[in-house]
């Protein structure tokens, strides 16, 4: 479970201090599905930063399961991350040198699993997001669509608990975004994921539970279900 209690986040640029989020306090329980939105520059991917760990806030903690994320040494904090946060971003974000496999076996890597292991869970991970058959493909060699497909299966062949993604649909056609819409869906039920996603699809945000719109670094949120 997340728990968020006044978190601030000011970016410093020459002489002006940008306050990107204005003490947001935010809770989001295991297996949920969160969708935020909002307008441009209001502060959803810096939001998705402190969740995610890669970044800390200038006020306020950001508590996962209990542990204040904002106060963990360097070390610890990208050894909670590579353990339990899966991350999805808009441009893919893959190694263009790297095999499909090779890009999901480095989100083994941080945590010491042997060569063989690493091997079999990747191609397993790349086959459960159908592309078993593009094991060998580098990057450019596949679509957008299927570029998106590995780098789910790098964010959860960890086994993550949490599955952060920055408009991941955002870089697709529209019949590809329905597919990875579902796929992300699919996986956030089978593997009981606490899911948060910033997305401008109105229509993807209509069917979430749960939405947290964040205008000028203040987060309100519409609770679909309490709302009935
Ligand atoms: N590294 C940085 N240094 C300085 N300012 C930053 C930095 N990152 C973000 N900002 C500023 O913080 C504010 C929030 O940015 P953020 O990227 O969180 O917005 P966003 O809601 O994700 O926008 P978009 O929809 O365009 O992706 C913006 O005013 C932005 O200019
Ligand atoms: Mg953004």
């Amino acid at each position: 479970m997340y728990q968020l209690s006044g978190v601030t986040k000011r970016y410093q640029r020459g002489r002006e201090t940008i306050e990107a989020l204005k003490s947001v306090d935010l809770v989001i329980e295991d297996g949920d599905q969160l969708v935020i939105q909002g307008p441009t520059g209001g502060g959803k991917s810096t939001l998705l930063q402190m969740l995610g760990g890669l970044d800390r806030p200038s006020e306020g903690s950001v508590e996962l399961d209990g542990t204040d994320m904002a106060r963990l040494s360097e070390a610890k904090l990208t050894q909670v991350r590579s353990a339990n946060i899966g991350f999805v971003f808009q441009s893919f974000n893959l190694i263009p040198t790297l095999t499909a496999q090779e890009n999901v076996e480095a989100a083994l890597v941080p945590l010491g699993i042997k060569t063989t292991e690493r091997r079999a869970r990747a191609a397993e991970a790349l086959e459960s997001v159908g592309l078993g058959e593009r094991l060998g493909h580098l990057p450019g060699e596949l679509s957008g669509g299927q570029q998106q497909r590995v780098a789910i299966a790098r964010a959860l062949v960890k086994k993550p608990k949490v599955l952060l993604a920055d408009e991941p649909t955002g870089n697709l056609d529209e019949d590809t975004r329905d597919e990875i819409m579902s796929l992300l869906e699919g996986l956030w039920r089978e593997y009981g994921l606490t899911f948060i996603m910033v997305t401008h699809d109105s229509a993807i945000a209509r069917r979430a539970p749960r939405v947290a719109t964040i205008k000028k670094g203040r987060v309100t949120i519409n609770d679909r279900t309490a709302a009935g």
